[in-house]
């Protein structure tokens, strides 16, 4: 039925979760998998890109950050990516041994919209992820980032649950 899936994992404990049911849908058809982390944008960055977009040429220190502030924020990024890959690869391990076709992702942006965007880029037939993250409210019925996939995806969306 499904053939190929994207698996969006925050490396939390409730998206780990996914990878045993993953696991067991091979034998359902399910030859490739499509790994993705997304490492979120900073509020900083993104408040100084808005600011420069609605207000141009005011505030210089807040949309011009100062080489120091870029090169810093840059070398925040870099080992998030770093840690990204090594949290990734025992998944992707277990995956090729498991005799699924996988594909690892690392992208910056913001989680939701990007999960729905490399769906759309990988075509895939759907997504697995979990109902919480690393947040994990007790009070929320879902995160704030399933609850917008599963509410602005077209595909099927399979929730673990905590
Ligand atoms: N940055 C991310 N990159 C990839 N997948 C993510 C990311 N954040 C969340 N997810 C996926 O969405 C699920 C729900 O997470 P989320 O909605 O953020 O819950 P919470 O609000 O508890 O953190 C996670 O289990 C994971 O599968
Ligand atoms: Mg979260």
């Amino acid at each position: 039925m499904f053939k190929k899936i994207l698996y969006p994992t925050d490396l939390s404990d409730v998206s780990k979760k996914a990878l045993n049911c993953l696991l067991a849908m091979k034998s359902g058809g399910v030859k490739e998998v499509v790994l993705l982390r997304v490492i979120s944008q900073s509020n900083a960055e993104s408040l100084s890109q808005y600011h420069k977009h609605f207000f141009p040429g005011t505030h210089a220190h807040l949309e011009t950050p100062g080489k120091g502030v870029a090169a810093f924020l840059e070398s925040v990024y870099r080992a998030q990516e770093e840690e990204a890959r090594e949290g990734l690869a025992p998944f992707e391990a277990a995956l090729k041994e498991a005799h699924f076709k996988v594909k690892t992702r690392i992208e910056r942006g913001v989680p939701q919209l990007k999960i729905l965007e490399v769906e759309e880029q990988e075509n895939v037939d759907a997504i697995i992820l979990g109902s919480h993250g690393r947040s994990n409210l007790k009070e929320m019925l879902l995160g704030s980032v399933s609850e917008h996939v599963i509410r602005h995806s077209r595909k099927p969306v399979i929730v673990i649950k905590r």
